[in-house]
């Protein structure tokens, strides 16, 4: 079972988003276990402070180390140790689908949430073990970043989609954007269900799908493209 542990200053951001859908689910089935831990449970002074000023001229608050190793250490001797100490960064490593896989192998993960203008230098260079972006702009916090890391990882774990929804058919996981879907009605306001997905013929819609992916992937990440044609050219040649 994947065990994950997030560590915030506002845990009240996460609660919704971790109770419902897939990953809500894979929580009922046992698949995976999600901790939210307080940060201000880590501290030892009356008003449970995790923040102090940053050193510099700069304006704003900086999460302090102590709390936060504290935290990790505490988690780590009860649970055991950590595959991956994770820090939301906008400056880290994008969460791609590839990354996604890769942590839904894991075993245990923690996920540090940085909040103000994140955490001290020190928490990155000595504890943190990869440091996760969600994109190129900036959050207030790292709870969302965090969510979206959990959901995406989730719906890796084995068990945690159903065939219906299967991942394997989602756009990235083979390296190409996914082909378009269509539901019932056959015709809406005069805009039919392309033919060839209402013929019944199987090999026919699999390589009218397999087209539809390419023309997509070429038109909206040529880049993803060419490393696709890449590897399959290498492939056959192996
Ligand atoms: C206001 S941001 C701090 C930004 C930081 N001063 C900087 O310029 O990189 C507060 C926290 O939100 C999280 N965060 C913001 N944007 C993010 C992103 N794109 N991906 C992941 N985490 C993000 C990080 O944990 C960060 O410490």
């Amino acid at each position: 079972m994947l065990q994950i542990d997030i560590l915030t200053v506002l845990p009240e951001l996460l609660g919704g988003t971790l109770e419902y859908s897939i990953v809500g689910r894979a929580r009922a089935q046992h698949l995976v276990e999600i901790g939210v831990h307080w940060l201000r449970d880590y501290t030892h002074d009356k008003r449970r402070t995790v923040d102090d000023y940053a050193y510099g001229p700069d304006a704003g608050m900086v999460l302090k180390p102590e709390p936060i190793f504290e935290a990790v250490e505490h988690l780590s001797e009860i649970g055991g140790a950590y595959d991956e100490i994770i820090y939301t960064a906008p400056d880290g490593e994008l969460l791609t689908q590839t990354l996604a896989t890769e942590l839904s192998l894991k075993k245990r993960l923690l996920i540090l949430c940085g909040h103000y203008k994140g955490v001290d230098q020190r928490v990155r260079d000595h504890l943190v073990t990869r440091e996760v972006s969600i994109g190129d702009y900036i959050l207030s916090g790292g709870e969302l970043a965090a969510a979206v890391i959990v959901d995406s990882v989730v719906r890796l774990v084995p068990g945690a989609l159903s065939d219906a929804t299967s991942a394997l058919s989602d756009s990235f996981q083979e390296g190409l954007i996914a082909p378009p879907a269509y539901t019932r009605p056959e015709s809406f306001r005069g805009w039919e269900v392309p033919e060839i997905l209402r013929s019944g013929n199987f090999p026919a819609i699999a390589k009218w799908q397999h087209e539809e992916s390419l023309r997509l992937t070429r038109e909206r990440r040529p880049a993803m493209l060419e490393a696709y044609e890449r590897r399959t050219t290498s492939s056959e040649q192996d």
